[in-house]
């Protein structure tokens, strides 16, 4: 049968994902070494970030935060001393699939739209507070405040933005619309642009000391952790023996596009689910593990194994399921615990398909794979980077911050990442921290502490 060959395709074994926990570690090494850097898939892009909080911080914060699955806009209220505490106030704005796509001027102008309506609503318009800029994309910093966007992902395609400071296209949109709103606006704001992972991880260090990683599972895949800065060689060098570090954003998403080290593991389905994205041949690790992928995979493996007559009925001639891309939480539907073959098959009426038992059963098991494969990935990303820290600081317990829809929502997909983490790694003891409230706490975290070291400066 043909759907015992599918599922058998995403089955990989613990040797081959230990091979690749081996290989991803030599990546991520080919990244930090300047020499190397240009030809380096996984770009390990220097964040500028080298301190996490240390409950001095404190202050008014707003924060964005754009990239998953809705933008953000945040207020966020940083007290210290004998009350140390964070008190968010935070409004979620979809991103259309046009302003995704449009151009760049659109995109920022919408952004400080609704950052002005989140204003205006609590009264604060025309009092610019600092600003944390979450921007989910790969950037290259040059230095904190110089931001640049090396690509999109996820879907994006904006004009006139890659190649391009974020930070100055956010204030360029500011002015216009603060200026003519505003009488004698001067736009004095402080924004401070990190990626996803960055804020992830800096939100959780606040509440657990030890975190030195920041994951997101979500529409895309990612994995920040603070680096030895003398390791890193596209930095100006640190003294060898100064034990100083900064955060790498890894951009681990792009393991696998130049090497080929995913090539014997791909299957069929990752094939065209690539060649039909907007950024095809890129990115193709996470093309393989994130929400953004995982249901549209499922879905490609249900169009085929109907056309040969292994699965389902009948489909209505306008599902979804023939049409577009099906999204995670489908899968997530399926898996869920509490879903027996009846709730399945009434679930699968709304997208036109009439299911018996098997079907069910079937559409279970593609699912369980598929998503299986992915945590499996993940774990070698996960251990490959505990490994490194392992080795620079000894630390063999390093704590995770993690974030993402996938991570969050997905019924199996954290289990089956704990699990085979463990068991690739028995020698560490990598724990896991859900970060509280999204990484836009983070970047309002990431302003505080930037905050707090210019007053020292000054
Ligand atoms: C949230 C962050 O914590 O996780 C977002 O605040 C981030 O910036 C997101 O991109 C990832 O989740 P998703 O599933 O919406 O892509
Ligand atoms: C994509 C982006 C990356 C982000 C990740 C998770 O991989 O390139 O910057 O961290 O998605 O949102």
């Amino acid at each position: 049968m043909k759907a015992d060959e599918i599922i058998k395709s995403f089955e990989i074994s613990d040797d081959k994902l230990t091979q690749l926990i081996a290989m991803m570690g030599h990546e991520l090494e080919k990244g930090l070494d300047k020499a190397t850097n240009d030809e380096a898939e996984i770009k390990m892009l220097p964040s500028y970030v080298t301190s996490t909080p240390d409950g001095t911080e404190e202050g008014d914060y707003l924060a964005l935060d754009l990239g998953g699955t809705n933008f953000r806009v945040l207020l966020v209220k940083i007290s210290s001393g004998n009350d140390v505490k964070i008190e968010m106030d935070n409004q979620l704005y979809p991103i259309s699939n046009e302003l995704m796509t449009g151009t760049g001027t659109q995109l920022f102008d919408h952004l400080v739209k609704c950052l002005w309506d989140f204003l205006v609503q609590r009264d604060m318009m025309c009092q610019l507070l600092p600003i944390g800029f979450t921007f989910s994309f790969p950037t290259k910093h040059l230095g904190i405040k110089k931001t640049i966007l090396v690509s999109w992902t996820k879907g994006y395609t904006a004009s006139g933005v890659v190649g391009e400071d974020i930070g100055a296209l956010l204030n360029d949109a500011i002015n216009r619309r603060f200026k003519i709103r505003c009488l004698n606006f001067d736009l004095k704001i402080m924004s401070t642009v990190v990626n996803d992972t960055v804020g992830t991880m800096v939100s959780c260090a606040y509440d657990h000391h030890d975190t030195c990683m920041g994951l997101i599972v979500g529409t895309g895949t990612n994995m920040c952790y603070m680096e030895l800065q003398k390791n890193i060689g596209t930095i100006d060098d640190g003294d060898p023996n100064d034990g100083s570090e900064m955060c790498i954003n890894t951009e681990w998403g792009a393991f696998g596009d130049n090497s080929g080290a995913l090539d014997s593991v791909k299957t069929f389905y990752d094939e065209i689910v690539d060649s039909e994205s907007p950024n095809k041949g890129q990115h193709v690790y996470e093309k393989m593990i994130s929400g953004m992928y995982m249901g549209e995979i499922v879905r490609r493996i249900i169009v085929d194994l109907h056309k040969d007559k292994e699965l389902f009925e009948s489909i209505d001639p306008n599902s979804v399921l023939l049409s577009c891309g099906l999204s995670t939480a489908f899968v997530s539907q399926v898996l869920h615990p509490g879903f027996d073959t009846t709730q399945i098959q009434q679930y699968l009426t709304g997208f036109g398909v009439k299911a018996n038992e098997n079907d069910c059963n079937l559409l279970k098991r593609i699912c369980e794979v598929v998503s299986s494969r992915a945590a499996h990935l993940c774990a070698v990303g996960v251990v490959a980077v505990a490994k490194r820290i392992a080795q620079n600081r000894g630390t063999k317990a390093p704590t995770v911050g993690v974030d993402g829809s996938v991570y969050r929502r997905h019924p199996t997909f954290k289990k089956i990442l704990l699990s085979k983490t463990k068991q690739l790694a028995p020698d560490l003891d990598i724990s896991f921290e859900l970060s509280t409230d999204g990484s836009g706490r983070g970047a309002a975290l990431v302003a505080a502490v930037e905050s707090r070291l210019q007053h020292l400066q000054t």
